[in-house]
């Protein structure tokens, strides 16, 4: 009998150089200074495993941060780690995240012999322009040239990033974007609005004049470009923000999206397993002191209540396109439900899920259905 869904996650906290609207908890050298190198992260890496509470996963996704800048050689030992202090079923799902700039044809050649089933690339634009609005370190066309490399290596499942949004795209930028990502063959796309975070460089632009603030009604016209555009070409939306071919899902990502349970390991790394949430602390320096001392890096958890838990299964169900089963919500969820489905927003069967109408206005949805309750 099959063993039920666990993931993997593994957070990688170095990057090259910082882009503007990002916020993730990544650092370059210079923020780093000596306080903890690639090597010494990997080990820290190494004694997290052997303590986490996993059985053998599933699915893993190494993500970032770039996970890249750990070369072939750092990514493969850290799936050797797994198989030994984890372990993996038959069949799983493993995914890295990778930069354009830092991967070659030898790179993927090395991860798929080393078992690597799935590339993620951060494409986000195929313009100059866009890119440089972005502080993006890589040129438009290194991306697709980095797909390419990555199905000629025998990556079957390759995704690439976009975002959307940016002040200065136009329209033609994303069609041609969108042709660049056609051209390469790729079985996903995820493609994001621009999110302006605090405290990043491009927040301060904009709080300046310097910039100006992402439009939403550029916002919708764009989804709807997109959409269509990936639905032409023999993709479907899974997600609100995700787009594949048949057989090209994330497994991974939609373990998350379906509630279910995995382990996430390095700095700042979130866990969730049945009623229990848990994060590691956020600094690799700090991160690999208390793995040092032979302790679990775990800045707090939280035990989630039946509301919590609830929330949490509408919040991330409803942007499934699979949605979620109709015995979920009470009879005052189910009033505001029928409200949408006047509307023809959400679509109320055995299963409860967004129109394609809906899609773009789900988290209003969402938050109205759960304040009802
Ligand atoms: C955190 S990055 C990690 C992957 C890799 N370092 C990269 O940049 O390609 C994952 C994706 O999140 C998206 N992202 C990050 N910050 C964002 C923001 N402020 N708004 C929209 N999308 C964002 C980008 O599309 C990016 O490729
Ligand atoms: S978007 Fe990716 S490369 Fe850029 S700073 Fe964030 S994690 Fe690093």
């Amino acid at each position: 009998m099959a063993k039920p869904p666990f993931g993997l996650y593994i957070h990688v906290p170095f990057c090259a150089t910082r882009c503007g609207y990002c916020d993730f908890n990544t650092y370059t050298p210079g923020e780093l200074g000596s306080a903890t190198s690639p090597a010494q992260y990997l080990d820290a890496l190494e004694q997290e495993l052997a303590m986490a509470q996993t059985q053998p996963v599933s699915s893993i996704f190494i993500g970032g941060g770039t996970p890249s800048m750990l070369g072939w050689e750092g990514l493969a030992r850290i799936l050797g780690m797994i198989k030994r202090e984890v372990g993996i079923q038959p069949g799983a799902e493993i995914t890295t995240e990778s930069n354009p700039e830092s991967t070659s044809p030898e790179f993927f050649h090395q991860l798929r012999q080393a078992g690597f089933t799935r590339i993620s690339l951060g494409m986000q634009s195929a313009s100059s322009r866009v890119l440089e609005i972005l502080g993006r370190a890589h040129t438009p066309g290194r991306a697709f040239e980095a797909a390419t490399e990555a199905k000629a290596a025998g990556f079957d499942h390759v995704n690439l990033d976009m975002i959307y949004g940016t002040p200065y795209e136009h329209d033609e930028d994303v069609a041609h974007t969108l042709d660049r990502v056609l051209e390469t063959g790729v079985d996903h796309v995820s493609a994001y609005s621009l999110i302006v975070e605090d405290g990043t460089a491009m927040a301060r632009k904009v709080r300046k004049g310097e910039l100006p603030a992402p439009d939403e009604d550029v916002y919708a016209d764009r989804y709807a470009m997109i959409d269509a555009r990936l639905q032409q070409a023999g993709f479907e939306w899974y997600e609100v923000s995700n787009w594949a071919k048949p057989g090209g899902q994330c497994e991974h990502n939609l373990l998350y999206w379906r509630d279910g349970d995995w382990w996430g390991a390095g700095p700042g790394a979130h866990s969730h397993i049945g009623n229990e949430r848990f994060f590691n602390v956020k600094h690799p320096a700090t991160y690999a002191a208390q793995l040092a001392q032979g302790a679990l890096p775990i800045q707090d958890r939280e035990h989630l209540s039946a509301e919590q838990r609830h929330e949490e299964q509408v919040m991330l169900g409803l942007r499934i396109r699979e949605g979620v089963p109709l015995e979920l919500f009470n009879a005052a969820e189910r009033e505001v439900l029928a409200r949408y489905e006047a509307m023809d927003l959400v679509e109320v069967g055995q299963r409860v899920r967004v129109t394609q109408a809906g899609r773009l206005l789900a988290d209003g949805i969402i938050a109205d259905i759960l304040t009802a309750r």
